[in-house]
């Protein structure tokens, strides 16, 4: 006879169904497992044939072929463990045959018959929800499972045991309950930077609208620092985003204790990132940096030290928000609505254009350093600023500096001006100025007369491409968000024009 199991293969953040057949018939002892599995799955025959074992049930002495349907799509992961087994143990009238119709199983198993944790508990919770079934998940994994409805019948059981009881009526196992992670409070603070008002500015300017950052100044001016207090500032996930990002994290198997936390990611992975890490990819498909930044921020330091072929694969998720990895047979994308933060030194001696400094190799040293970040990825950059070194009156005798929270509530009230635009223009999804599309910039970032003056004479002058060019309207709406006001002023494009300048200068400068 044959039994089936429904469980899923991730592909993206998305569960396909998948149908575990298990049939026992007539044949020589041995277990086949077909369907396309990875190195994993077939490994799972190993595991699902002692974890009967130690649950007291013994392999038949026949002939098992599991099958994976549909056969032409790639099997991934230790998850399949869980169904395999189940199947194997209707198959053979451990559990009734129609227990298991009503419920999507993933779950790998320990040797010993207990359940391990797997990644994508979220995604296939909420896969299940969507084809009207229950899910079947370790007990590890059901605090994260949970999260996906109240609604959803879900049996996070501890060990093959406990579920073949649960199914008998002889053991109880109740629903897991969603956890959230506690915030750290101890957050680094703004308060903590001394002087750098006009970079605390771009980072508020920054924040409140989502726009893509680069500071460029000497070692040790506070660039490390000034990017580390950005999470400080930044308003906490909706809860529709907090599902969407809990989602590429539990694929990535990057929720602690399956623990959901309203904080907005803050991704700051090493300059010797490879292109899988950062983009996604690699043998076995896995979100890569951009996308577990997914609705938060991408802190790429030392920005030049990354590989050109890296950085301007970041282009793409830039301008789409999303990752697009092309596999052997099929492509998967992982979403990647990120804000890129990067600070760099002007030159590999770090001190290019500070008075009284020569670099060693001239001008070059800049130039060759600079050359490292591709046009394209630089025209992507809104906000562009020098970071000059302290100075020593700054350093000794501090004004004393406005605290994280007072920023925050700054930056909170102008997101909440850009929602609730969005929603009234009828694009409720659309939360911040940069991720506004053209048409509906111009329309509402359009300048006043005297702005309008501004911007075709910068345009005209600075040779902005069409991108830069909506781009330096962002941050213009941004600046009027923050000002509160309903129209952008001269005054409001002036500064996003010099946001844009300070790059042009940089290379200006250079040649
Ligand atoms: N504005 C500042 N206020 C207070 N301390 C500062 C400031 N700038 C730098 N520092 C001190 O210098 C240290 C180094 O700063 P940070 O790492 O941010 O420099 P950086 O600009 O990133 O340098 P690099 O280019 O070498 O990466 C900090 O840990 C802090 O102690
Ligand atoms: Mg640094």
């Amino acid at each position: 006879m044959v039994a089936r199991v429904g469980t899923v293969a991730f592909q993206g953040i998305e569960g396909v169904p998948v149908d575990v057949q298990v049939m026992v018939g007539p044949g020589k002892m041995n277990m086949h497992i077909v369907g396309l599995p990875d190195k994993a799955v077939a490994e799972s025959r190993e595991r699902v044939q002692a974890a009967l074992h130690a649950s007291g049930l013994a392999m038949p002495p026949k002939k098992v072929t599991v099958n994976l349907a549909p056969a032409d799509l790639p099997k991934e992961g230790s998850h399949f463990d869980l169904p395999i087994a189940l199947g194997l143990m209707a198959a053979l009238g451990a559990i009734p045959a129609d227990a298991l119709a009503d419920y999507v199983v993933i779950g790998e198993l320990n040797l010993d018959g207990t359940l391990a944790a797997v990644a994508g508990a979220l995604p296939a919770a909420i896969g299940a929800n969507g084809l009207g079934k229950g899910l079947i998940c370790p007990a590890d994994s059901g605090a994260e499972a949970a999260w996906a409805g109240a609604e959803i019948d879900i049996v996070a059981p501890r060990s093959l045991i406990a579920l073949a009881n649960h199914f008998r009526g002889t053991q109880v196992i109740s629903r897991p309950q969603p956890a959230i992670r506690a915030n750290p409070a101890n957050l680094p603070d703004l308060a903590d930077i001394k002087g750098q008002e006009s970079a605390k500015r771009a980072l508020e300017v920054a924040a409140a609208g989502g726009h893509n950052l680069l500071m460029v100044g000497p070692p040790g001016s506070g660039k490390s620092m000034l990017a580390a207090r950005l999470p400080s500032i930044l308003p906490p996930l909706s809860a529709a985003e907090l599902l969407e990002v809990s989602m590429i994290h539990s694929i990535a198997g990057q929720l602690s204790g399956g623990k959901l936390s309203d904080r907005r990611p803050y991704r700051t992975p090493h300059h010797s990132a490879t292109m899988a890490a950062l983009i996604g990819g690699g043998t076995r498909a896995k979100p890569g940096e951009a996308s577990l930044a997914h609705h938060g921020v991408l802190f790429l330091d030392e920005f030049p030290e990354f590989s050109p072929q890296v950085l301007d694969a970041l282009r793409q998720p830039l301008e789409s928000g999303e990752c697009v990895i092309a596999r052997a047979n099929h492509r998967v994308s992982y979403p990647a609505n990120i804000q890129l933060v990067a600070a760099m030194n002007p030159c590999r001696c770090g001190m290019a254009g500070e008075p009284g400094h020569s670099c060693a190799r001239g001008p070059r040293c800049a130039a060759d350093y600079q050359a490292r970040i591709s046009g394209p990825l630089m025209d992507r950059i809104d906000i562009r600023i020098d970071v000059p070194a302290v100075s020593a009156a700054d350093l000794i005798r501090p004004v004393p500096a406005e605290r994280s929270a007072d920023v925050a509530g700054r930056v909170a009230a102008a997101r909440e001006r850009q929602r609730e635009r969005f929603a009234r223009a009828g694009s409720p999804d659309i939360l911040t100025n940069a991720r506004c599309s053209t048409s509906l910039i111009e329309k509402f970032a359009e300048p006043d007369p005297g702005g309008l003056q501004l911007l075709r004479d910068a345009a005209e002058k600075l040779k902005f491409s069409a991108r830069g060019y909506h781009r330096v309207l962002k941050v213009a709406r941004t600046l009027a968000d923050l000002d509160g006001k309903d129209i952008v002023g001269r005054i409001h494009l002036a500064e996003a024009i010099s946001y844009r300048m300070a790059g042009e200068r940089l290379a200006v400068a250079v040649a």
